[in-house]
């Protein structure tokens, strides 16, 4: 095993049972209640659509949170013809100057944190615990590929020169750089992709997911507060039909990151590979149709509560969430009693109270989508358990969260997004086909497993084509640095966010050799 140890901590978390620090938190938290607005962060370009967005709180849809402004044709125009002359300036900028802005950033970021905390709370409804380790994971990108950028672009790569030739490697950003980001990591996400392209010499777009844009927009102006210059970041919201796509089938376009659907992937990669230009770097992040494997080893206690963890933390709206629990069938049914045991004292309400658990799914599409799967699910399969919704929900889009027993995790044809765990039993001697089962659904993204035998764990491990895998412990919440997260197959391109060979991605390689 070879070490890879940057020189840089993680971001500390709040001690939620220390009360001082709990009640600093909630003084922070309460003094940011909005109205929050939002509008393309565009150098010489006007403001965005007449009309603005009305934006809801998903815990309660009466209540309204802000109004943003959609970037417009001209707004887009403008945004690509500033990036493009501000890149080489930025790119001729030391690494060290371009990490010391990012890391300038992660320091502002976590001053201010209980800003953040509330956007994350109000316009994601993500739960207390989940906004302060997004907002630590936001630094966390930050600060990673600030180290990374002063790591590989501080100087020159000497090369051999066995001919008489002086030889050197340079590094150098690409060009412009889409940033594309999802709802579910409004602030981490956001941040790492725009991060890890400014470190690497890009100029960058940042079309933020339309239901984050209050929170997208407050992170750009704290980057430009950093010392990013204001043409070298542009925040450019709206629609991806619209906005993302005008941005992706441009030709002054180098690269983009995305992460959200595997769908949209496909349509960034067909809009790029369309365009009479270069070939652009695609870097995308998708969907998972994650599996736990549990063996009749396992310790019960533990695998249910893991299992709760990782299938309904964040309303089942991660990208790592567990959607289907494998158990072997000697232990099935003491495990399924104690997963409805465990599933009723989960408490549905508010993201803003330290007593919820699970807060809402994103927007009504979201729960549209989820009611028809439930709806299916009734026919198709048997309810294990669903949690009843108090009455505290009645005005926001919540949905129950559910576990059902099904027949294969054939009976899934996509990723279901939310609070939602299928459960399927196996037989001992069906290990390999539950292995070539995950294989067969092409996506890659986490994998559990849950067993207490070493040649157990290496089969599974070794088999099934996941991203990253997690023994003995939930499957969510990969730290930066620690465990580089991202999958393979039909759940992303790679390189791994938070990982040593993401940086490199971005950027270009220049030989230079010199007969001395
Ligand atoms: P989404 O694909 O609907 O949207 C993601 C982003 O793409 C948004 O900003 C959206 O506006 C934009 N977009 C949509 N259509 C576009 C187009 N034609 N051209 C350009 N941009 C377009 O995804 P979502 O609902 O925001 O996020 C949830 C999905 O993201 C889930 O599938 C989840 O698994 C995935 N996800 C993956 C990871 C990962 O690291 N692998 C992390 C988080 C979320
Ligand atoms: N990085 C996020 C997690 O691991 C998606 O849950």
């Amino acid at each position: 095993l070879t070490m890879y140890l940057p020189v840089r901590n993680n971001s500390m978390g709040v001690n939620f049972a220390n009360d001082p620090e709990l009640r600093a938190l909630a003084a922070q938290i309460n003094a940011e209640q909005g109205p929050w607005r939002a509008a393309p962060l565009v150098p010489g370009a006007a403001a965005g659509s007449a009309a603005p967005r009305t934006v809801t709180d998903p815990a309660d849809r009466r209540r309204t949170l802000g109004q943003w402004l959609d970037a417009d044709d001209a707004c887009v125009e403008r945004a690509l013809g500033n990036a493009v002359a501000a890149q080489p300036g930025w790119d001729a900028t030391p690494a060290a100057t371009r990490a010391a802005a990012l890391e300038r950033a992660a320091d502002l970021l976590e001053q201010r944190r209980g800003a953040f905390i509330a956007l994350c709370v109000r316009e994601a409804g993500k739960t207390l615990p989940a906004s302060v380790a997004e907002v630590r994971e936001a630094a966390d990108f930050l600060r990673y590929y600030a180290h990374e950028a002063r790591r590989l672009c501080g100087a020159p790569i000497a090369l051999p020169g066995p001919t008489g030739e002086q030889n050197q490697m340079h590094l150098h950003g690409r060009g412009v750089f889409v940033c594309i980001s999802p709802w579910n990591f409004p602030l981490a996400i956001f941040s790492g992709q725009i991060a890890a392209a400014l470190a690497a010499g890009n100029s960058v777009i940042a079309k933020p997911a339309e239901q984050a844009t209050l929170i997208g927009h407050a992170m750009t102006r704290l980057l430009h507060e950093a010392g990013v210059p204001a043409d070298v970041l542009q925040f450019v919201p709206g629609e991806g039909a619209t906005v993302g796509a005008a941005l992706t089938r441009d030709a002054r376009v180098a690269g983009v990151a995305f992460t959200g659907g595997t769908d949209t992937a496909w349509a960034i990669n067909r809009s790029l590979a369309a365009r009479n230009a270069p070939i652009a770097t695609l870097i995308a992040e998708t969907g998972g149709q994650n599996a736990l494997i549990a063996d009749s080893s396992a310790l019960p206690e533990q695998l249910v509560k893991d299992a709760i963890a990782s299938a309904f933390d964040s309303a089942g709206q991660r990208c790592s969430a567990a959607r289907v629990l494998f158990v072997q069938a000697d232990i099935a049914d003491k495990v399924l009693t104690m997963l409805a045991g465990a599933m009723a004292e989960l408490k549905l309400g508010d993201p803003g109270l330290l007593s919820t658990d699970i807060g809402p799914v994103i927007d009504q599409d979201a729960l549209d989508v989820l009611t028809a799967h439930a709806a299916r699910m009734q026919r198709e399969a048997r309810l294990i358990a669903e949690v009843p919704l108090p009455a505290a929900c009645a005005h926001g889009t919540f949905f129950a969260p559910r576990a059902y027993e099904i027949a294969s995790i054939g009976v899934l044809q996509r990723e279901v997004f939310g609070p939602v765990l299928h459960v399927v039993r196996w037989q001992a001697d069906q290990l390999d086909a539950v292995i070539a089962a995950i294989n067969a659904t092409g996506y890659g993204l986490t994998l559990g497993i849950h067993s207490r035998i070493d040649t157990t764990i290496e089969r599974i491990s070794q088999g099934v084509r996941a991203g990253n895998c997690y023994v003995n412990r939930n499957q969510i919440g990969a730290v930066v640095g620690v465990q580089p997260f991202g999958g393979e197959g039909l759940s992303g391109t790679g390189p791994k966010a938070g990982g040593p060979h993401y940086l490199q991605r971005f950027m270009t390689e220049r030989v230079i050799s010199v007969n001395t």
